[in-house]
């Protein structure tokens, strides 16, 4: 997502506007008058961690869904805007070369400004400085360092070196941008798994380090490994240690937004309970890219002569808008704009 924009009036104008977004919190469709009906302005003038901060005071969590094409994120957003819901699009190294990481945020805007809905989007699993750096440039809204592979204190130390670098933006661009750290060992990767899952105990989040890592390093959220994994397994479910993350709760307050990565095929009830236990983004990419691939598959074999991509592909929209849909009721952020008076 860009830069904020300002009205495009004397500058008078754009220090009142300013103050009525951020100081006043008046409501959005008023600030879109005062913008002279121009809403896309106001659209990128939400602050992405409020919308975490509202998810953690109301004990919902917000979905971040993984895409690569342009239909799957047409079909994540129109879920949302069906529901009401704030959301989170996010996109993984491999997805963002696919796409392209300016022509992701291109299309994010684009359905923003159609939809009016603030979305945020997110860079998943960034390894290196440079690919933060190029999705901060590109605009994204929030980004995921993933330090998780390295050893704590070099975990800490490269994270640390992230935050300060996006502090520094934010100062000097007037951006608000999420910086998710992550601790512990997550397996797997987002496809359908023929093995079982096995998750080690000393491969999950420690809460002493997650105290830690988040007091010395200064991210806005932590992902944590309690039992989750990446994908979906024939053999076993993933099952949550949720007194492990009662026990990071505990120690980690407010400080930081709780993060679940691999939400896929996790139990529901797991999930709800997860959410009462401060869990507030959850992801989720297996599902989506199952549901549609199936029904690519699907609409191929009941019509093997069509050739219209839109045609092929409007199946396996739905499907997703469908899966999309279902997770966004389960993590109960329905009807939840209204807590951020759109
Ligand atoms: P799943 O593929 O298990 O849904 O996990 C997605 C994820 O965690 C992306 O970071």
């Amino acid at each position: 997502m860009p830069a904020r924009r300002l009205p495009k009036r004397t500058s008078g104008f754009n220090e009142l506007y300013l103050y009525l977004v951020f100081f006043i919190n008046i409501p959005l469709f008023i600030q879109s008058a005062l913008a002279g009906g121009d809403f896309d302005i106001w659209i990128f003038m939400f602050n992405p961690k409020e919308i975490l901060k509202l998810a953690q005071t109301g004990k919902y969590a917000i979905g971040s869904f993984n895409f690569s094409t342009a239909e799957i994120l047409k079909a994540i957003v129109l879920a949302a805007k069906e529901l009401k819901s704030p959301i989170i699009v996010s996109t993984s190294e491999g997805e963002a070369s696919f796409l392209g990481m300016r022509e992701a945020a291109a299309l994010v805007e684009a359905w923003s400004i159609a939809t009016k809905l603030p979305i945020i989007l997110n860079l998943d699993h960034g390894k290196t400085p440079e690919l933060i750096k190029k999705a901060i440039a590109a605009g994204y809204s929030a980004i995921h360092f993933d330090g998780s592979h390295l050893p704590y204190l070099e975990n800490l130390a490269q994270t640390k070196k992230v935050v300060d670098y996006v502090r520094g933006v934010e100062k000097t661009f007037d951006r608000q941008i999420i910086v998710e750290g992550e601790l512990g060992y997550l397996r797997g990767s987002s496809s359908v798994h023929k093995e079982a899952l096995k998750v080690e105990s000393e491969d999950m989040t420690s809460p002493e380090q997650a105290e830690d890592f988040i007091a010395h390093s200064g991210v806005d959220s932590l992902a944590v490994v309690i039992g989750n994994a990446h994908g979906v397994f024939a053999q076993g479910q993933e099952q949550l240690d949720l007194g492990r993350l009662d026990e990071i709760r505990r120690v980690v307050g407010t400080q930081a937004f709780l993060v679940l990565h691999g939400g896929s095929g996790i139990p529901e009830k797991d999930i709800k309970k997860a959410i009462k236990l401060g869990i507030v983004k959850i992801n989720i990419n297996t599902e989506l890219r199952v549901a549609y691939k199936e029904a690519i598959e699907k609409q191929i074999k009941e019509e093997p002569t069509e050739t219209t991509p839109y045609k092929i592909m409007t199946p396996a929209l739905e499907a997703v808008k469908i899966v999309s849909g279902e997770k966004i009721k389960l993590f109960g952020s329905k009807n939840k704009l209204k807590d951020l008076r759109i």
